[in-house]
């Protein structure tokens, strides 16, 4: 997507054999690319959130054992790079998929042939991801027009979003944002509420930020208004990401997705999450087993931003002695979910559909 009206993807190969990312921890006050050259680099960027969002992560790691046989193309390092990387952040299941595909196609190798097939893959891994999330886009645009039509085309359509299932979360065009921008493409005039997303306000450093810079009308919100608004009939229909969905349609996002699903379902408003087929864990059967990412304290007692001054500096804002508590996630149970839209189509949040969808992977 654009930046200052240039063409970004999140994540890109070098000519002399590594990778590049967007520091996503410097948005949104400053563009940085940092340059990637071996595997431990690639897994702390994954453990200190310069690169986040399921899919990203996914990419990252691909990226990230292309390096490590960049190194030592060794059996031994295959192993310690794929155990490196897996332990690097817990929830988003994208991370495991990524390492085992990758494991999967380097294992039978010769060492010699492992750095080159390493680096094909990923790229393909990434250019799959695109793919994917732009046919979400493609899917979730007629959700947004019959929320047009409904409204007699008579204003924009209110989306609500939370944290950033944004481009900066994939690849490119992102999972919740690509019906977004594809409606914007369109013409179908369309208008976020963008959630704040506390502790570490992916929705307001992140997503307000590549909306801005591709020109979508949207508005940041604290994370609590957003019932409110629902109330009010100021939100036609919610678009979230997802880092990890069982095979029954449970969801599980960013911490608060849940909170924003009971409200909908009080107000009747749809609630729609947007994935690609390697953010469901076809091992799973039920949310609760998904395990949730705790993070530091210091993530809900400091916050980071902007002074008047124009320096970007942190300050605690809790009194001294008081403990805090930082589940990243939760997890949203299928029957609050509308429908989910994937890169194959639009289905119910059940094991049924879902099946249907991905015959290749199915339980049922
Ligand atoms: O902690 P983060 O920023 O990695 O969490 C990201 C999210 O929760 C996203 O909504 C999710 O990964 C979907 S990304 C398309």
């Amino acid at each position: 997507m654009l930046v200052d009206g240039q063409h970004f993807r999140t994540i890109w190969p070098t000519d002399d054999g590594v990778f590049e990312i967007i520091d996503q921890t410097k948005l949104p006050f400053s563009f940085e690319v940092v340059r990637l050259e071996t595997a431990v680099e690639a897994a702390h960027a994954i453990f200190d959130m310069l690169v986040r969002g399921a899919p990203l992560i996914g990419a990252t790691a691909a990226y990230g054992m292309a390096l490590a046989m960049r190194e030592d193309a060794s059996d031994d390092n295959l192993s310690h790079a794929y155990t490196n990387l897996l332990a690097a952040r817990p929830t988003a299941v994208n991370l495991r998929w990524a390492v085992d595909e990758m494991r999967a196609l380097l294992d039978p190798l010769d060492p010699g042939q492992r750095a080159t097939a390493a680096f094909a893959r990923a790229a393909d891994i990434c250019d799959e991801d695109a793919a994917q999330c732009s046919a979400i886009g493609d899917h979730g645009l007629e959700l947004i027009l019959g929320a047009y039509e409904k409204c007699g085309k008579s204003r924009p359509v209110n989306i609500l979003t939370h944290c950033n299932a944004g481009w900066l979360a994939t690849v490119d065009w992102g999972t919740a944002t690509a019906p977004i921008y594809k409606a914007h493409e369109k013409g179908i005039p369309v208008h976020v509420w963008v959630d704040e997303t506390r502790p570490r306000n992916q929705g307001a450093s992140l997503t307000a930020w590549e909306l801005n810079q591709h020109g979508v009308d949207h508005t940041v919100i604290v994370d609590n208004a957003g019932g409110h608004l629902m109330q009010k009939g100021q939100v036609d229909l919610c678009i979230v990401g997802t880092d990890r969905t069982t095979r029954t349609g449970d969801v599980c996002n960013k911490i608060g997705t849940y909170l924003k699903a009971l409200a909908a379902a009080d107000n009747s408003v749809p609630f729609y999450v947007a994935l690609p087929g390697t953010t469901i864990d076809w091992e799973l059967k039920h949310g609760k087993d998904i395990p949730i990412e705790e993070r530091a304290a210091e993530e809900v007692t400091e916050m980071t931003g902007r002074t008047r001054a124009g320096n970007v500096e942190t300050m605690r804002i809790v009194s001294d002695g008081s403990k805090a508590a930082n589940p990243a996630f939760d997890v949203t149970p299928a029957g609050l979910v509308s429908a989910l839209i994937t890169e194959r189509g639009i289905a119910m949040a059940n094991e049924e559909a879902l099946s249907s969808l991905y015959p290749e992977k199915a339980k049922y």
